[in-house]
């Protein structure tokens, strides 16, 4: 379906559990969108791969380290679905696992896929490392920052959004 330009463009973060690294890119995206003035240009969700935590807030790692930045912020995980293609126009993965599982899913015409860190220009990583195993929130936390500015700055372009930007 085309959309006109008066509805808000859709960014929905995915990862496996949507407990540590999608909740986390979500609210740093949420934060980086307010900053720039475009809250109520694009709506920002989250999601995982896998069911595994569905219901369940964010980890508490994510949580402090969203707390520690300002970021307020609550989420109940949830499952990636086929109305997610069809609703959101970007779903962006953590890591290539995730973003290959949204690949089998996809089908033409559905949401532009793509990996976070691959709007990074000069970025070292493809996927962002998962916390849930080595516990390094804060890394997460830089990885998902700089995936976030560059993101927006790419939607702004692409959706020729007025915000300001120079600020985040
Ligand atoms: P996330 O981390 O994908 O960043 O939310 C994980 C959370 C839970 C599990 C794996 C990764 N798990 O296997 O339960």
């Amino acid at each position: 379906m085309t959309k006109t330009h008066t509805e808000p463009v859709r960014v929905m973060f995915v990862c496996l559990g949507n407990i540590c690294r999608s909740p986390m890119a979500e609210g740093v995206f949420r934060h980086v969108v307010k900053e720039a003035s475009l809250a109520d240009r694009i709506e920002v969700d989250s999601s995982g791969t896998g069911a595994y935590h569905v219901g369940e807030p964010p980890h508490s790692g994510t949580r402090r380290i969203l707390r520690e930045h300002g970021i307020d912020y609550t989420h109940a995980a949830q499952v990636v679905t086929a109305a997610h293609f069809e609703h959101f126009d970007y779903l962006v993965a953590m890591d290539r696992d995730n973003l290959a599982h949204l690949q089998r899913m996809s089908h033409n015409g559905d949401a532009a896929l793509s990996l976070l860190l691959d709007y990074v220009p000069d970025a070292r990583k493809r996927d962002v490392p998962d916390p849930y195993y080595n516990g390094n929130f804060a890394e997460v936390y830089d990885l998902v920052l700089r995936g976030s500015q560059a993101l927006l700055e790419h939607i702004v372009t692409e959706r020729q959004l007025d915000g300001d930007t120079k600020t985040c």
